[in-house]
C-alpha cells in the first residue's frame, strides 16, 4: 500500500488517500510546528502522492487554516487536494477566557444554521478558497436538531460552498439518525465519522463502527498514535520524554495507565518481529481495522511524518494482529456483550450465523 492507494470515502465518490494529513500541530504553540516546519510537512505529504489534508478552524486559533490555505496556493494544487475543515467550537472565545469568566458569542459555536454559515464563511476567508471539499461537524453540541444540521450543511452541498459533509465527536445514533433522514429526504448524507481510535482507545468499536458501516460512513480514526505514546518515546519508569504529552502540557497525562504500558509491550514485540517501528505499527494495526478508509497522521517535525508515512508498507500477518487485540482488548460494555459471537449462537438455536457484514 502507498499515499495513492486511493480508496472513496464511505459511499461517496470522494476519492482520499489512506493516510490523511492532520494539522493540529500547525502554528500551535509549545507542542506545534511554525511555518517552516509545517510547510516541509506539508510538501513532504504531497510529495508521496497524499491528497487528503485535515484542518479545523480551531486549530492554532485560525493558524492552521492560514498556513494550509497558503500552502496549497502556492502549490498551484487547490483541484488535487481534498481540503477538510471543521466548524463547531466556539470561535469568539478562547477557553482562556472562559475559565477567567470571560463569556463569548453563543451562536458562534455549534451546529445551528447561524454559526455554520459564519464559520464557513471566516474559513474560506483563513484558507483562500471558495469551497472546502469535506466540511466535518468537529463536536456534537447536544442541542441542535438533527434535521437543521441536514438541512444546513445539505443546503451548503447543494450551493456548491461545500462537497461533502461530515461528523467528528458524536454519539453514534446521532450520525445514524442524521444518515437516514438524508437517505428518506434524497438528500446530502455525511459521508464519514473522525473519533479518537487506536490500540489504546478502542471504545468505538461497540457502537460507532457499526454505525458507520450500517450508514454508509467510512471512519476516520483522530490520534492513531494517541498523541505519540506509541511510538514508545515514552517509558514506564520515566514519562518526562520530550513531546506533547511531556511535563505539564494541555493534553493530560490520561495514556500513562498500566494497561496501556501493557498494550506499549505487546507492540513492540510486533514491531520488533516486523523490523518495523512502533509507530509504524500501530498505525498498520489502524488502517487495518474494518470500517477504517483514512487514518489521520499527525506530526511536528517531518522525520516523524516520514516515520508515519512508511505504514502504508507494513501488513501484520494474523497472529501479529490477533496478539494486538488480545493486549489491547476493550472491556465489553452493555453493547458488545449483548452482540458477542457466544449470545449470537444462543439467539440462533446454537447455529453460527454470519451477516452480511460479517
Ligand atoms: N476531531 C477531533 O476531535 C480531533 C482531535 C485530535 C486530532 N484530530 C486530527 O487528527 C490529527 C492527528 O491527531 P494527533 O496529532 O493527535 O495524532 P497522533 O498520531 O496520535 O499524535 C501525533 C503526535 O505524536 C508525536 N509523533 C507523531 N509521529 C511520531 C513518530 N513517528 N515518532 C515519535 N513521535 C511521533 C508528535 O508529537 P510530539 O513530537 O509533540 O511528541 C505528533 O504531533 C490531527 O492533526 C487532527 O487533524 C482530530
Amino acid at each position: 500500500m502507498s499515499l495513492v492507494d486511493f480508496r472513496t470515502l464511505g459511499r461517496s465518490g470522494l476519492v482520499v488517500s489512506p493516510l490523511a494529513l492532520g494539522t493540529m500541530t500547525f502554528g500551535a504553540n509549545g507542542w506545534g510546528a511554525d511555518e517552516a516546519a509545517s510547510r516541509e510537512l506539508f510538501d513532504s505529504y504531497r510529495a508521496a502522492g497524499g491528497n487528503f489534508i485535515d484542518t479545523a478552524d480551531i486549530y492554532g486559533g485560525g493558524a492552521s487554516e492560514m498556513l494550509v490555505g497558503r500552502f496549497i496556493t502556492d502549490t498551484g494544487a487547490r483541484d488535487e487536494v481534498v481540503l477538510a475543515t471543521k466548524f463547531a467550537f466556539n470561535g469568539s472565545a478562547s477557553p482562556l477566557a472562559a475559565t477567567q469568566g470571560g463569556r463569548g458569542n453563543p451562536n458562534a459555536g455549534g451546529a445551528g444554521a447561524k454559526n455554520i454559515h459564519r464559520a464557513l464563511e471566516a474559513s474560506l476567508r483563513r484558507l483562500g478558497t471558495d469551497y472546502v471539499d469535506l466540511y466535518w461537524m468537529h463536536i456534537w453540541d447536544g442541542v441542535t436538531p438533527v434535521e437543521e444540521i441536514v438541512q444546513t450543511l445539505g443546503d451548503l452541498v447543494r450551493a456548491g460552498k461545500i462537497r461533502y459533509y461530515a461528523f467528528s465527536d458524536m454519539p453514534a445514533w446521532l450520525a445514524t439518525k442524521a444518515a437516514t433522514i438524508a437517505a428518506e429526504r434524497r438528500v446530502p448524507a455525511p459521508i464519514a465519522i473522525q473519533v479518537e481510535y487506536s490500540l489504546v482507545a478502542r471504545d468505538v468499536e461497540s457502537e460507532h463502527v457499526p454505525a458507520a458501516r450500517e450508514a454508509g460512513m467510512g471512519v476516520v480514526p483522530w490520534s492513531p498514535l494517541a498523541g505519540g505514546f506509541l511510538s514508545g518515546k515514552y517509558r514506564r519508569e520515566d514519562t518526562s520524554g520530550t513531546g506533547r504529552l511531556s511535563g505539564a502540557n494541555p493534553f493530560g497525562n490520561s495514556k500513562f495507565a498500566d494497561r496501556n504500558w501493557d498494550i506499549l509491550d505487546a507492540l513492540k514485540s510486533v514491531a520488533d518481529e516486523l523490523g518495523c517501528t512502533l509507530a509504524q505499527a500501530a498505525l498498520a494495526w489502524v488502517m487495518a481495522q474494518p470500517g477504517v478508509t483514512a487514518t489521520l497522521v499527525g506530526a511536528s517535525r517531518l522525520p516523524q511524518l516520514e516515520d508515519n508515512m512508511k505504514a502504508t508498507e507494513i501488513a501484520l500477518n494474523a497472529d501479529q494482529m490477533s496478539r494486538l487485540d488480545a493486549a489491547s482488548a476493550p472491556t465489553p460494555g452493555f453493547t458488545a456483550a449483548l452482540s458477542s459471537p457466544a449470545v449470537r449462537r444462543m439467539v440462533f438455536g446454537g447455529n453460527s450465523v454470519k451477516g452480511w457484514a460479517g
